[in-house]
């Protein structure tokens, strides 16, 4: 039976897409960095008749990583997935935003995903077999007002995962896959407003309040408004997720909107999943 760890199941993608594994016949390690958010998710799963191992893990912290991933080889002796899910939104200008915050936005969407990998990998190179799935976003390909914090570190993501695609793949049977969602109707949207209120509730001030109320309007209208919509599902997002890691040959990356397809054309029209430039990457500076 072929095992996945996935991050941040406390609610939204996490949440479905350990669901979803679970149901497909996939072993799954569902964590979370507080346990105390575990009841949904439980519940969910009996009600389902499901088998789901809980298992802490912040992804801001080695110790916890290293604890959950032991636990894993214990029992397994192996990771077949790791689905780097966990992630938070963060709306804000970057003169208004404190280096604290940076740090944190910068963690939690990328440093995160660099200590989980770093920590499952060695596992996966051993038995020459493996698949790292990591949640980006259509904001790791496209830059988007007042998201330059945010989209700087879903890039960041697709650059290492991109560089670790063109020398790790072929040698050690490793698959990694970049998945982009649009917009999902999850508690992303709240977690990231809230963390950016300033004491006084407000999101921006001076300047910039305006572009930032427009950028807002903006976003509202769109998501009543647009032919394509906006927004999916965390299970909708969750159902690509195990498609992809289902795939023998699964592609690097994929946009799971119609909407993020359409943002992201100018940049992926020539090459959509990514295959070609890895591809010449690899064969450029390895062959
Ligand atoms: N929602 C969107 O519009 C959207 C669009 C594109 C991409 N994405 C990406 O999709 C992924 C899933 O987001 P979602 O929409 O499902 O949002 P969500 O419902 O807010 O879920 C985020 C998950 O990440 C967890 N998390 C946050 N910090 C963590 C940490 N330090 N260690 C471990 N887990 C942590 C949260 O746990 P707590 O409950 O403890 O906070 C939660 O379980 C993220 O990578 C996000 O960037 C979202």
């Amino acid at each position: 039976m072929r095992n996945v760890l996935i991050t941040g199941t406390s609610t939204g993608v996490g949440f479905e897409s350990a669901l979803l594994f679970a149901k497909k016949g996939f072993k799954v390690y569902a964590t979370m960095r507080n346990l105390k958010k575990s009841d949904p998710l439980i519940t969910a799963a009996k009600e389902e008749k499901l088998t789901i191992e809980i298992l802490q893990l912040d992804i801001t912290d080695n110790e916890s990583i290293s604890k959950a991933v032991t636990t894993i080889i214990e029992k397994d002796g192996k990771i077949d997935i790791l689905l780097n899910n966990a992630g938070a939104g963060f709306a804000k200008t970057l003169e208004q935003t404190s280096q604290k915050e940076i740090d944190w936005v910068t963690d939690v969407n990328y440093t995160g995903v660099v200590r989980t990998t770093k920590a499952v990998l060695p596992y996966m190179r051993a038995i020459r077999s493996g698949h790292i799935i990591n949640v980006t976003s259509i904001g790791g390909l496209v830059g988007q007002p007042f998201n330059e914090l945010y989209c700087g570190a879903k890039f960041a993501v697709e650059g290492f995962t991109e560089s670790l695609a063109s020398y790790i793949s072929k040698p050690f049977n490793i698959k990694f896959s970049l998945i982009e969602p649009g917009g999902i109707a999850t508690e992303f949207m709240n977690s990231a407003v809230q963390k950016t209120q300033n004491e006084e509730g407000e999101l921006v001030s001076g300047e910039y309040a305006p572009i930032f109320h427009k950028y807002l309007q903006g976003a509202q209208d769109r998501s009543t408004n647009e032919k394509v919509p906006l927004y999916q599902t965390g299970k909708q997002v969750a159902e690509v997720i195990v498609e992809v890691a289902s795939n023998e040959n699964p592609p690097l990356r994929i946009r799971t909107s119609t909407w993020a397809e359409n943002l992201g054309n100018l940049k992926t029209q020539t090459d959509p999943d990514g295959t070609k430039l890895l591809n010449h990457v690899t064969s450029y500076f390895l062959e």
